[in-house]
């Protein structure tokens, strides 16, 4: 049967602001059940209440989770399995930059746990949902960032020096990418997807997270060609509603269609290498 979003079950997390928030808009209008994941009890109101107002739909509900802590992504995961007994799309959306390298609760480099860990622990603990819901979809925001990412697995944060916000950030999104390929392999044959994406350059909060020192080059030298948000949250809308995509796993899509990522999110080895580093990382 083709693939048809109405009356899916969506999890989105990163869902209120910029492409989480405007994705779930699209998603809610087009007749998706959306569930919409933030980490402050205020704004997550807020933007549940903006998605009903701008779709017209009552389908929107939220869960809180930060996913900066293991012991919250593991209960949001618990209350997302309490409470559904289906889930067809899940968006590991969340993410962000960090100006100063800073360790989580959990005593890793902020940006590598949010980033990527929060997606490999949210998706690994509802993969069995996912598959029995299958056929299902998993969407991984990663970014273009990814291509100056690399991976030094005796230092993944960073701790001997070097630590830049974009050397932090393009390791996170590499990871993502490489993580989106492995899940791709690991579920092939149960009717599950796994596809990586770049929004594009997009104008969003995650702009605010820059140092002082370049918000004046953002404003003048990239601001002019950002886009706007409904566009950048149409790749993730695709890879989640649209029927072109059924079946397609394991690619990585820049403004609706499937492109090479760096050669190193190619590399399988480095892939496999990087789940199991992840799952010690989680305690999984
Ligand atoms: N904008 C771009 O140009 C661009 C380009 C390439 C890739 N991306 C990717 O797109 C994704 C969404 O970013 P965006 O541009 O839409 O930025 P954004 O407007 O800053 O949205 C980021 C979302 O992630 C949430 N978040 C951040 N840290 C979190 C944490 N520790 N726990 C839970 N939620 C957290 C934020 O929650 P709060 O509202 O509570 O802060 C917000 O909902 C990110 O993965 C980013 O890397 C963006």
């Amino acid at each position: 049967m083709t693939w048809d979003i109405r009356g899916k079950n969506v999890l989105i997390t990163g869902a209120t602001s910029g492409l989480g928030l405007e994705a779930s808009v699209e998603l809610a209008r087009r007749g998706a059940r959306i569930t919409m994941v933030g980490r402050d009890p205020g704004r997550t109101a807020a933007a549940v209440a903006e998605v009903r107002r701008r779709s017209g739909s009552a389908e929107v509900a939220s869960l809180l989770c930060d996913f900066a802590s293991q012991a919250d992504v593991r209960r949001l995961a618990g209350d997302v399995l309490a409470r559904h007994d289906r889930l067809d799309v899940l968006i590991n959306n969340a993410g962000g930059v960090n100006k100063d390298r800073l360790l989580t609760v959990d005593g890793i480099e902020r940006t590598f746990a949010v980033n990527h860990l929060g997606y490999f622990l949210l998706t690994t603990r509802l993969t069995d949902l996912l598959v029995k819901s299958a056929p299902a979809r998993i969407v991984v925001v990663a970014s273009e960032g990814h291509r100056h990412g690399t991976l030094d697995f005796d230092d993944l944060g960073f701790a001997r020096g070097g630590y830049k916000i974009m050397r932090a950030y393009g390791r996170s999104k590499l990871a993502n990418v490489l993580f989106a390929n492995e899940l791709a392999r690991r579920l092939a044959g149960t009717g599950v997807t796994a596809n990586s994406l770049h929004p594009g350059a997009v104008d969003t909060n995650i702009w605010n997270g820059a140092p002082g020192w370049a918000k004046p080059l953002i404003t003048v030298l990239l601001r002019p060609f950002f886009l706007s948000v409904e566009r950048g949250a149409a790749t993730l809308v695709h890879l989640a509603a649209s029927p072109e995509v059924e079946g397609v796993t394991g690619r990585y899509f820049v403004k609706n269609r499937p492109v090479h990522p760096a050669r190193r999110a190619q590399d399988e080895a480095l892939a496999q290498r990087l789940w199991e580093v992840s799952a010690a990382m989680v305690g999984e």
